[in-house]
């Protein structure tokens, strides 16, 4: 890499709005990122169309122009911190489809498809699935009901996987099988909080983040044990949607509302890049839900 790369991959000369805060000096600044491989779709025909989580009002005005604009501005922050973005083109009449999160998990190269819970999102897989192709992928047909990285969330050795309001127990079973790789069950509560990915997010291959009262008291636990050093979210963070955020081991793009969690995040010793798609909330979604990852076999 160039000394040029270099410095735009570790985030030295980007954005004027990434968060600098003090921080613990007992904390080493030593978050190293990776660069990584996104997968994201224009919200060219985004709407509120149908109801099928709590945030959802049918018939409330998306602003099309400000949703494209907010969510190029994500698209620039994943490109100034180095990362590649890909692109499927939008199918109209298909207004969650901004959602690329939704469409698969992508772990060592291989596409674990989704089946989705709704019938109005079903026909999303189609686009999807020909994107895949053409990029020289396969795409494994679930059974059972799952919505990729919005329930199945791969966090280093093994996969967290929410279940309670969309993917099914039995689809944690067949990503299990079809990956060969632990995955951990996690059972969410409050339908605010539907998908894994609004409740919690990978920081790196050790930790996360996560908002405890989405889930059980059992999962709860679990979690606790899996991950002393988390860093927790308040419900005010987690309703900011600051949960569904990205980290690329260093950078944390993450909505501007969550103030509190922004603040930990900092002094932890991640940077938090701030990104606004507040349009997306209409839908119950924001900078995760419209990220899928494509993770290739690491070197
Ligand atoms: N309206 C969409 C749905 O309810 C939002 C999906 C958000 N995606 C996510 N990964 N959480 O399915």
């Amino acid at each position: 890499m160039s000394a040029a790369s270099v410095s735009s991959y570790l985030g030295v000369n980007t954005q004027s709005h990434t968060v600098r805060k003090r921080r613990d000096p007992s904390v080493p600044d030593s978050r190293v990122p990776r660069r990584r491989r996104y997968l994201v779709c224009e919200p060219r025909h985004f709407a509120v169309q149908y109801a099928i989580n709590p945030w959802m009002r049918p018939g409330e005005p998306v602003d099309v122009v400000r949703a494209l604009d907010q969510w190029q501005a994500l698209v620039d922050a994943y490109r100034a911190h180095g990362h590649t973005v890909d692109t499927v083109k939008p199918v109209p009449g298909l207004p969650d489809m901004v959602f690329a999160a939704n469409a698969a998990v992508v772990v060592d190269g291989r596409v674990f498809g989704s089946l989705f819970h709704a019938p109005e999102r079903r026909p999303e897989s189609v686009p999807y699935e020909a994107w895949f192709k053409s990029e020289g992928y396969e795409v494994y047909h679930p059974e059972s009901v799952c919505e990729g990285e919005g329930d199945l969330v791969p966090a280093g050795r093994w996969i967290l996987a929410g279940t309670g309001f969309r993917t099914t127990r039995e689809a944690h079973s067949e990503v299990q099988e079809y990956f060969g790789v632990p995955v951990i069950s996690l059972t969410l509560v409050d339908p605010y909080f539907y998908h894994l990915d609004t409740a919690l997010f990978v920081l790196d291959d050790d930790n996360i983040a996560y908002y405890p009262e989405a889930f059980s008291p059992g999962s709860r636990e679990v979690l606790a044990r899996l991950y002393p050093d988390a860093v927790l979210a308040t419900r005010e963070d987690a309703m900011a949607f600051g949960l569904n955020s990205v980290s690329d081991g260093r950078h944390v793009f993450i909505s501007p509302g969550a103030t509190g969690l922004v603040g930990r995040l900092a002094g932890r010793g991640y940077v938090p890049v701030p990104v606004d798609l507040s349009e997306f909330q209409k839908a119950g979604g924001g900078i995760k839900c419209c990220t899928q990852e494509i993770r290739e076999i690491r070197s």
